[in-house]
């Protein structure tokens, strides 16, 4: 059984979508057992807390530099021995250290189809302002292994969603979240858990 943590910042839908899943039994081979904030008062802390999951805060404002800050979160994930950690709309920078110490074991979920609309800046709402700026038809989410190249890593799935005439970027954040976000997190999850994904290349390939 695999140790599962969930970095998280905010409101905490993905990660209410991953325990969702491990309790319908949808992630097999893996268990929640850590969930890490980087702010004290995400709401992604009680979603956890509602269902007797472990929780850290390790404040991002309390360190002065983005190294001290990615030393206190990585030492906290050896000592947990997270097998796999997941980025929930966690929504703070972190160096290579963290990577090194868990390559190609962390997973992030990016919500546009990567390699449009990510990269420094492109994040939350700010991606569907740009995907509706732009007037493109499909959107989607994109779930991909975390390298020192922002939203980079090799994709694991990917899912496409409509874009709607009279979408605003709140209504289409719901729809990328309900369609593909939460459809696609928890099976990659399951997928990491149970050994069918290989990563070669820097591309990653699903065995299922
Ligand atoms: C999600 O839409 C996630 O894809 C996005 O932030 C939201 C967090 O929501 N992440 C990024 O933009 C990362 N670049 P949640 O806290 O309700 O899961």
């Amino acid at each position: 059984m695999k140790n599962i943590a969930v970095l998280v910042s905010g409101g905490g839908t993905n990660l209410q979508a991953l325990i969702d899943a491990q309790n319908s039994g949808i992630i097999k081979n893996g268990k929640i057992t850590c969930v890490i904030s980087s702010k004290p008062d995400a709401y992604a802390l009680e979603r956890a807390k509602q269902n007797d999951i472990p929780t850290r805060i390790i404040p991002r404002k309390e360190y002065n530099s983005v190294s001290d800050y990615t030393k206190a979160v990585t030492d906290a994930l050896i000592e947990i021995k997270a097998d796999l950690v997941v980025y929930a709309g966690f929504m703070t920078i972190l160096d290579e250290k963290i990577v090194k110490a868990f390559p190609n074991r962390m997973m992030n979920v990016h919500p546009s189809l990567i390699p449009s609309f990510c990269g420094k800046g492109y994040y939350g709402l700010h991606v569907h302002e740009e995907v509706l700026k732009k007037g493109v038809k499909l959107t989607g989410a994109t779930i991909h292994f975390v390298t020192e190249e922002c939203d980079g890593g090799p994709i694991i799935l990917q899912k496409a969603v409509e874009v709607k005439n009279n979408d605003t970027p709140e209504t289409l954040q719901k729809r990328v979240m309900e369609e593909a976000e939460w459809v696609i997190l928890p099976q990659a999850v399951s997928l990491f858990c149970e050994d069918k994904i290989e990563v070669k290349d820097n591309k990653a390939y699903v065995f299922n």
